[in-house]
């Protein structure tokens, strides 16, 4: 295997100094570019490209050929672990995944096992290597997994929700058929994340979307928790390096102190919270990842140079901060526009990291 041309994101990750803040964007392999819908296409629907692993490595290229991005991400989706679980997973055009034998009571929970990584996940494990192996050593390859939380809200509520008005009844009327496949999930994600390192991951990430519905307590008990059972459980080293994971919970800003208590390496911010507080609330134990607005992209080069410079100037002199937008691009964005935010942070960030 190539040697790391370009380690500033793990570096950062790990708080170790780089020449500039490095940067990718959340789903930066998408429909805003011409050239993802083309494969797409070809592909037919959306879990074809993430079952091919040909087709799934050239779409998580697409976006480093056009921008000189420092990370690239496995190109999947958080829900091919119920996928592999058996609920059924299908994509409704313009209506986002739903299950066709979503999760509703105890006996539905007690069926469920879980997946083997190479068996009946063992497309990701396939896309992971073939990803790696074009990479040629380029930027580092991310792998990810949803969180038990955010993937329980898919299984339970039978595809995305705005209410969560079954989980929450699960989480209340019967809270111990939602701890175990709360647990059952943290060891299907312990197991998939630990098969993508052994398979070619540099870093794992967790996206915990839905973990900002809940109230203080029940993020712990029913989120927090079972992410930090997952970075206990997690290898955090590979080809003699250490494999930093990050968690993001979307809206999780109130929780940044527990959530970095949980071992992990860093944390993601999404946009409703100021870097500089963050940073002065879990700076010295955890590297942060973020903030900008995904919706800034809309706006002007200029404007969105002076969005960067805000939140450089935020962050301020020193190591451990990874750019980034604080939720995903957005599928209208002009790519000239993700062309200038990625730009900017390179070129406005040296004069936070000279000595
Ligand atoms: O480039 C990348 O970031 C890697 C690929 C990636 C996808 N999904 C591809 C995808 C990643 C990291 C995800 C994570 C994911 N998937 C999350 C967590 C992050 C977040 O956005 O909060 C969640 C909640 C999902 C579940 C999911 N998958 C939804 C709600 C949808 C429909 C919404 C949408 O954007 O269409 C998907 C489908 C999906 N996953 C697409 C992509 C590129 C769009 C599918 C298409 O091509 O039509």
């Amino acid at each position: 295997m190539k040697p790391l041309k370009n380690d500033t994101y793990l570096r950062a990750l790990l708080r170790q100094p780089t020449d500039y803040t490095p940067v990718w964007m959340m789903r930066q392999a998408g429909r805003y570019l011409p050239e993802y819908k083309a494969t797409r296409a070809q592909a037919g629907d959306f879990m074809s490209l993430c079952r091919n692993a040909e087709l799934a490595c050239e779409v998580t290229l697409q976006p480093l050929r056009r921008f000189p991005l420092d990370a690239a991400i496995l190109f999947s989706d958080i829900l091919t672990i119920p996928d592999a679980m058996g609920l059924g997973l299908y994509f409704e055009t313009g209506e986002g995944p739903r299950f066709e034998r979503p999760v509703t009571c105890a006996a539905d929970v007690a069926r469920i096992g879980v997946p083997d990584p190479e068996g009946e996940l063992g497309y990701v494990m396939n896309a992971v290597r073939t990803i790696r192996r074009e990479l040629q050593g380029e930027v580092p390859l991310i792998g990810f997994s949803g969180s038990p939380w955010t993937l329980a809200t898919y299984m339970v509520e039978g595809g995305s929700s705005k209410a969560f008005t079954k989980i929450k009844k699960m989480m209340y009327a019967e809270p111990q058929t939602l701890h175990l496949l709360l647990d059952k999930l943290a060891d299907s994600v312990i197991s998939y994340l630990n098969a993508q390192v052994a398979a070619g991951a540099q870093s794992l990430m967790i996206f915990d979307t839905w973990g900002g519905v809940l109230t203080p307590r029940d993020y712990n008990d029913f989120s927090l928790q079972y992410m930090a059972k997952i970075v206990d459980g997690l290898t955090r080293a590979s080809d003699g390096r250490r494999v930093p994971v990050t968690l993001f919970t979307k809206n999780g800003g109130q929780w940044l102190e527990a959530i970095a208590a949980t071992g992990c390496d860093a944390v993601g911010l999404d946009w409703t919270i100021n870097i500089a507080d963050a940073k002065r609330r879990v700076g010295d134990k955890v590297a942060l990842q973020g903030n900008m607005d995904p919706s800034m992209l809309y706006a002007s080069p200029e404007r969105i140079e002076q969005e960067v410079a805000g939140i450089l100037e935020g962050f301020g002199h020193g190591p451990g901060h990874v750019f980034n937008l604080g939720h995903g691009i957005h599928l209208d964005v002009e790519p000239e526009h993700a062309g200038a935010f990625i730009e900017s942070v390179h070129r406005l960030s040296r004069p936070y990291h000279a000595e």
